[in-house]
């Protein structure tokens, strides 16, 4: 039986559109999963929309809408958005379907029956912003949200609370091992929040229209966390929960960590279910220093940007770009500078010379390599290969590029010392000069195969070029050889002309 690989971005609020800092949320995830697609494991990469609570609501009366409209309308632009950016998601799951409504009321119902959820006369504080209650202690002086610093409503209803307390010891021991939230601040950061004292947590709210309803109490709806977060059993129907439960991998944001790492854990241990494995905080993509967000509205139109640069442009400047678990403030020009030194001036010129080279001096077809290679770039590219697993298995995109764009450089640096316009005009050198064509094929060869994960037009590409049928598909194409003599070069249009652009 093959190795099997379940990843989840959050689910994102279906207020607005996406910006790109959750395309960038949704590109890790994609290349995570075509990466353990590539080496042949059965994959289930889910995303979708969370559809329920205030915000939606609010937002769909301002515009007049009707709920039910608007988050039809946002889904769909939303998968429209994954589409163009090659999102390979084999689920997409809205918190309206009925196969999560009802699943959502079978659990709550079963939390209730077995004492973990209570009735509770509530009183404190509300941030109507964050959808989320403060007791007095917790709240920040002057009655602020100690999340957004927002001032907080007075509220006194009768909730039902989750026994998040109960789950403490287990809590902490959780976040006590090493990899299972993941950069260590973040682990850090959680520990100490729940060392603090976790408390029941409320989990319905009175008189809410815009949610599911609590099936044995309707006045009542289910509200944010037991919602949103049973997404990531409740896509898995049928056979598929065994298949894939528990998670390897939740990819959120840094601002929702901690309800993955705590109130996530703990309803699952109250369900007597499996804990996800691994859950991956990344940073924010901030723009001037500020996140990029719908309510701040400062958003990134990624439609346009896709349109400009392309897919692949757009991909690899944020997989590239952004440091693992950190902040990246968001720039044009970065991303042009990107796009002009790695991909075209880079990738770009080493394919176009390769393929002229073989064009000129090997009939426009890949030579024999003979015995006379002096496995540079065969070095190089194993190098490449091991570096780029051990960045991906550690969940860094960036690194794992660096050390593919390592082989690229030292391809171009070894048409330079090789010179093989020399090695044809001289003597007795026609073997050099095949081995060094073949390898600098080769090693082209093994970069597509390498940016699988990453690009989706580019390794097709660059294969069509280098006269291969179709595009690479799996991880072990990228070992060092697989280039038959023979193959006909198909010279074609440059992978990424330059982008001619002011860098301010
Ligand atoms: N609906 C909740 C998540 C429930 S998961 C069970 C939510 N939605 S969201 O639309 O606000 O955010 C969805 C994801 O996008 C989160 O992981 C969030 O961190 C991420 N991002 C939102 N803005 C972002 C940036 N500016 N940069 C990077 N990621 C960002 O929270």
């Amino acid at each position: 039986m093959s190795e099997r690989f379940y990843v989840t971005t959050a689910i994102f609020y279906a207020n607005d559109r996406l910006h790109i800092g959750h395309c960038y949320e949704s590109i890790i995830a994609d290349a995570l999963a075509r990466y353990h697609r590539a080496r042949g494991e059965d994959v289930c990469l889910l995303t979708g929309t969370d559809e329920h609570g205030i915000k939606v609501e609010r937002r769909a009366a301002a515009l007049g809408r009707d709920p039910q409209g608007w988050v039809d309308e946002i889904a769909a632009a939303n998968q429209a958005l994954f589409g163009a950016l090659r999102i390979s998601y084999d689920d997409f799951i809205r918190t309206t379907q009925e196969r999560h409504r009802q699943a959502v009321q079978r659990l709550f119902t079963q939390l209730y029956a077995q004492g973990d959820i209570y009735l509770d006369e509530y009183e404190g504080w509300y941030c109507p912003f964050e959808e989320s209650f403060w007791t007095e202690t917790k709240a920040l002086p002057g009655h602020l949200c100690p999340e957004c610093g927002r001032p907080l409503e007075r509220t006194r209803e009768t909730a039902y609370r989750f026994r998040l307390s109960k789950y403490q010891a287990q809590i902490e021991a959780l976040l006590e091992q090493k990899d299972f939230l993941v950069p260590a601040t973040r682990r850090n950061e959680a520990l100490a929040f729940v060392r603090q004292g976790l408390e029941d947590i409320a989990v319905s709210r009175a008189g809410q229209q815009w949610g599911i309803p609590v099936p044995f109490n309707p006045g009542h709806t289910v509200y944010v966390w037991i919602d949103a977060l049973t997404n990531y059993i409740n896509a898995l129907e049928g056979d598929r929960f065994g298949r894939f439960w528990p998670a390897d991998l939740h990819i959120v944001g840094k601002d929702i960590a901690r309800f993955h790492v705590v109130i996530w854990p703990a309803l699952l241990l109250a369900l007597g279910l499996p804990l996800p494995k691994q859950v991956y905080a990344h940073g924010w993509i901030n723009l001037n220093g500020e996140r990029i967000s719908k309510s701040r509205g400062n958003v990134i139109d990624p439609d346009s940007l896709l349109e400009k640069y392309g897919v692949d442009g757009v991909r690899y400047y944020l997989l590239r770009e952004v440091g693992f678990g950190l902040d990246c403030n968001y720039s044009e020009d970065a991303l042009v500078r990107r796009i002009n030194t790695d991909l075209a001036n880079d990738l770009g010129n080493l394919l176009s010379r390769t393929t002229q080279l073989l064009n000129k001096f090997s009939g426009g077809q890949v030579p024999d390599p003979g015995s006379s290679s002096d496995g540079v770039l065969a070095a190089a590219a194993a190098e490449a290969l091991c570096g780029a697993e051990a960045a991906l298995t550690q969940l860094r995109t960036g690194e794992a590029l660096a050390e593919i764009w390592r082989l690229v450089e030292r391809a171009n640096k070894y048409v330079e010392e090789q010179a093989p316009w020399a090695l044809a005009r001289a003597a007795g050198q026609e073997g050099r000069l095949g081995a060094v064509l073949y390898d600098l094929a080769e090693a082209l060869r093994v970069t597509a195969a390498l940016l699988v994960p990453f690009l989706v037009e580019t390794p097709g590409r660059i294969y069509g070029q280098l006269g291969l049928v179709g595009a690479p598909e799996r991880w072990a194409e990228a070992e060092w050889g697989g280039l038959q003599p023979g193959a006909t070069i198909a010279r074609g249009a440059p992978l990424f002309p330059r982008v001619e652009q002011a860098i301010k």
